[in-house]
Formats: C-alpha cells, sequence, structure tokens
C-alpha cells in the first residue's frame, strides 16, 4: 500500500511533467512559425498529441500572444503605423497605395504568399511620421515619391509566378 509520503511524491512528479511539457509549448510555437511563417493547424495537433495537450490549451496559449499567427503570412510583411502622428502625415494614403499595389487590404495576404499588409497603432517613433516596417526595417520620414520607389524596390523582388501552359491533344 502506498503511503500518503508517496502519494504526493507521486503527484509533485506529474504536476512537474505537466509543466515542464506546457513549458515547451512557446518554444515549439515559435520553432513551427519560423518553419512556416505561421502556425498550421496540422502542426498543432500533432504538437498538442506529442506534449500530451489538449488542443484547446494549445490554441488558447498561442492566440494569448500576439506574436503568433493562425494564417499563412507573407515572405515580406509591410506593417504601416497608424498611430495619430503617422495618420495625420499621411499614413492613410500609404495604406491605400500598398492596397492598389498589391491588391490587398490591411490583414491579408497576397494569394502567392509574397506580401502581408499590416497596420498597426503607434510604434514609437512619431519623429519620422509618417513611419512604416518592412521586414523589421523602419523606414520613415515618407512621402509619396518614397513609398512609390519602396513598392517598385518590392515589386521587382517578387518571385515571377509562371503559367502553366496546357496542352490539349
Ligand atoms: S504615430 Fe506612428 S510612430 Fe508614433
Amino acid at each position: 500500500m502506498i503511503d500518503l509520503k508517496d502519494k504526493v511524491a507521486m503527484l509533485g512528479d506529474i504536476i512537474s511533467d505537466a509543466k515542464k511539457r506546457r513549458s515547451m509549448l512557446i518554444h515549439s510555437f515559435h520553432k513551427i512559425q519560423k518553419e512556416h511563417n505561421y502556425l498550421p493547424e496540422d502542426e498543432l495537433k500533432a504538437l498538442s498529441k506529442k506534449l500530451r495537450i489538449p488542443l484547446s490549451d494549445v490554441y488558447s496559449t498561442a492566440s494569448f500572444y500576439k506574436q503568433f499567427y493562425f494564417t499563412p503570412r507573407g515572405k515580406k510583411v509591410v506593417c504601416i503605423c497608424m498611430g495619430t502622428a503617422c495618420h495625420v502625415r499621411g499614413a492613410s494614403e500609404i495604406v491605400k497605395k500598398f492596397s492598389e499595389a498589391f491588391n490587398v487590404k490591411p490583414g491579408e495576404t497576397t494569394e502567392d504568399l509574397y506580401l502581408t499588409l499590416e497596420t498597426v497603432g503607434c510604434i514609437g517613433c512619431c519623429g519620422l511620421a509618417p513611419v512604416l516596417v518592412v521586414d523589421d526595417v523602419y523606414k520613415g520620414d515618407l512621402n509619396m515619391k518614397k513609398v512609390a520607389k519602396l513598392i517598385s524596390e518590392l515589386e521587382s523582388e517578387r518571385p515571377v509566378v509562371q503559367a502553366t501552359e496546357t496542352i490539349k491533344e
């Protein structure tokens, strides 16, 4: 028969095992997102199984953090500041230019997964307003000429999707 001391020790082991498995979650999310640029459902299901953590807990933990995404993101992420200083200096017009150039609204990704357009509140460098961030690189003091140049640079780096020709017999 197991005495109380052993039961407490066993319970302690179970709790610490569960804690260890949970502590692996965030690290795993980072690894998955680094590989896929977002958290695909299949990967989260596999993670849930591997760590023996209910899928609902995996999702609720991931969704708690703003840096994890559940839908595919572009190779390039353009994030336009819409804080007050940037807004009064024409951020809306910049968003419009990017939307038109890449045919996406804020929060959307191009079909070829090249570019994701996002907007955000103040990013802390109002002195450079209007500001945007492309893949963690800040671009400030923007005007429409600089925006057009940036768009054309991004367009020039965009991989060309080859149309596949169907040969009919
Ligand atoms: S409002 Fe855009 S950086 Fe502060």
